[in-house]
Formats: structure tokens, sequence, C-alpha cells
């Protein structure tokens, strides 16, 4: 059955609840539905060396990749807080949902809160470098 947004959208909340952010405190959580239907999560992944933490996306891409999916159909990122606003992707991670997006490819951003926005990568990340 497919993933629907409300569903995606808890996985990233799942997944924001294991994010080791001992530094920042700033926890975050992503979900992708891949071009099979499959769905993938990741969290933030902290380290003592500041520079050598990982974004929830990051790690939800990964996930995919290494079970075979090729497109993000869809990803959900949960973070952030009602009063500051929903965690949206920082520079570096719309550019690695950008490798793996298409025109279509809806990213769905959510705080705690009930509210949530939707973009497409062009949006997030205009005139996008491309090799191909
Ligand atoms: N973070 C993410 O996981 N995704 C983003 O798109 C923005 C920032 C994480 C990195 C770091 O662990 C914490 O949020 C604070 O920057």
């Amino acid at each position: 059955m497919a993933i629907r947004n409300d569903d995606l959208i808890n996985a990233a909340r799942e997944a924001r609840k294991n994010a080791y952010s001992r530094y920042s405190n700033y926890n975050v959580g992503a979900a992708i539905v891949d071009d099979q239907g499959r769905l993938h999560v990741g969290c933030n992944v902290e380290n003592a060396a500041y520079n050598l933490g990982n974004c929830a996306e990051a790690a939800a891409i990964a996930a995919m990749v290494q079970e075979g999916g090729k497109r993000i159909v869809r990803i959900a990122v949960a973070g952030g807080y009602s009063e500051i606003g929903p965690c949206t992707p920082c520079g570096g991670c719309r550019q690695r949902i950008n490798e793996f997006a298409d025109k279509n490819t809806v990213i769905i951003v959510i705080d705690d809160s009930k509210e949530w926005r939707e973009y497409s990568v062009a949006e997030l990340l205009p005139e996008s470098f491309h090799l191909d």
C-alpha cells in the first residue's frame, strides 16, 4: 500500500527520536519514499569533532542507496520547533537531495506542530549544479 504523507511524517518523527545530537541538542529525522515505494529513514549523528557530524537527510539517502533505491519521490524532514520554525534542509543536503530528485520530488518539512510545508527541489535549490 502506498505510503501516505502522514505515515512519512510519522516515520521522520520516529527517526528524530533517535537523533544523536548531544552537542547542538537539535534533533532531526528524515524519511524517504523511493521509486519503488519503499521507506528509508535517518537521523542526525553528531561527533565530538564537530565537523564530522552527519545530517538526517544524508543518513536517509545513504540508507536508500544501499537498499537499491534510485530516486527520491518524497522526503520528509522533521526538525525544529514551532517557535523557530521547521528544519529546512541545509545547503549541502539540498544538493544531496538534488542528486536523487526530479521535478516531481516533494520535500516536506515539519517541526513539532501540525503544520507542514512542501517544496520542490527547484524552490529550495534554484539553478542547481548538475554534471549532465
Ligand atoms: N541538521 C540536519 O540533520 N539536517 C539539516 O538539514 C540541517 C541540520 C543537523 C546537523 C546538526 O546535527 C544539527 O542539525 C544542528 O545543526
